[in-house]
């Protein structure tokens, strides 16, 4: 993406706060990794620009945004650019526009920088909202990456089944949480993990999954799992990697289906877990996949025709 800001001298510039990435991460990120800084920028596109100056509105932080913190970055994303603002999906106000896809006063979905403004040159991610009709913020959150992630790894991936038992891992995350949803609308059983007793309490009391357990008091993760799935998993959401996606594997009925969505606790390790269970995919016939919404958007997947028409009730039976 080719976000940058423009300082000149001139007194149609305005202060310009940036969220800066420092320097390459290894391990864990650290609050100091990231700074504050104000810069100015000039309101206009400069003269033959075929790019966009977005005022952003709303920015979503996302578990994929660590590999770009990495030198190199992944087969998927570049690495951000050390000295300069994070990037990432984001709602924005377009102030100005070379662009013919987009025209000033639009409201975009797409990346952007973590600025108040941004002069965006490579405008390819950029999608034009249809309905603003609904609070702005819902496309950094359901009708965003993390909406679609949940709905096509659930749909796509997972081909679920009325009276399936289902389980999600990371299930009080954003995903987690509304792949939960999609598979009580399917009228699966739907069982969630997460790190906290708070958590498990929003999933079971808010979020009303059938059932929730934390993860962190369990010694025995395959006896959690039979606890709750007697019968076994058909459908397994997998958001977290390690030690989890063992206990599941052994907790697999025949023809099980898991959506390789995250591994999480995996992504500030040097040494990742190597999973041991991995023979129960041929004994149990399991069909494991796994998808990158990222690719799934640049490909014009229909995803983002159903997320419009979700807003206006055409999809899921209208709920
Ligand atoms: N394939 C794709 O295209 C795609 C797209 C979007 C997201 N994803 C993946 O989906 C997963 C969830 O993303 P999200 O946006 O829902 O993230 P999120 O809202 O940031 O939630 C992530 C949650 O993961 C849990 N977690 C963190 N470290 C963990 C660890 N070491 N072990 C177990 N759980 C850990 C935490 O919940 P607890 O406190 O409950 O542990 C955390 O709140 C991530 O793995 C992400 O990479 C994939």
């Amino acid at each position: 993406m080719g976000s940058y800001s423009i300082a000149s001298n001139d007194n149609e510039q305005v202060n310009n706060k940036q969220i800066i990435f420092c320097d390459y991460i290894s391990g864990f990120p650290k609050e100091t990794d990231f700074v504050l800084k104000t810069s100015t920028i000039r309101l206009k596109l400069p003269r033959g620009s075929n790019g966009v100056l977005v005022k952003n509105l709303y920015l979503s932080c996302d578990a994929y945004m660590r590999f770009r913190m990495t030198k190199g970055g992944n087969s998927v994303v570049s690495a951000f650019k050390p000295g300069s603002p994070m990037v990432g999906y984001g709602v924005a106000r377009v102030l100005d526009s070379g662009s013919q896809e987009m025209k000033k006063g639009d409201v975009v979905w797409g990346f952007t920088g973590w600025e108040e403004y941004s002069f965006i040159t490579d405008t390819k991610s950029l999608v034009t909202i249809k309905y603003t009709d609904v609070p702005l913020s819902y496309y950094a959150g359901i009708l965003g990456k993390a909406g679609m992630t949940a709905y096509a790894g659930f749909h796509e991936i997972c081909s679920p089944k009325k009276g399936e038992y289902v389980f999600v891992s990371a299930a009080a995350g954003a995903v987690g949480q509304l792949v939960g949803q999609f598979a009580m609308l399917m009228g699966c059983y739907v069982v969630g993990c997460a790190g906290s007793n708070e958590k498990v309490h929003l999933l079971k009391n808010k979020l009303m999954f059938h059932e929730a357990f934390n993860y962190n008091e369990e010694h025995n993760l395959d006896a959690a799992l039979k606890r709750y799935f007697p019968k076994g998993i058909d459908i397994y959401f997998e958001n977290v990697g390690g030690e989890m996606i063992d206990a599941v594997l052994l907790n697999m009925r025949r023809n099980g289906r898991i959506a390789m969505c995250g591994a999480i606790s995996q992504y500030n390790l040097d040494q990742p877990y190597g999973v041991k269970n991995l023979s129960c995919i041929i004994s149990k016939s399991i069909r494991m996949e796994g998808f990158v919404v990222f690719i799934m958007i640049i490909n014009c997947s229909p995803i983002h025709t159903r997320r419009e028409d979700c807003v206006h009730g055409r999809c899921c039976g209208g709920t």
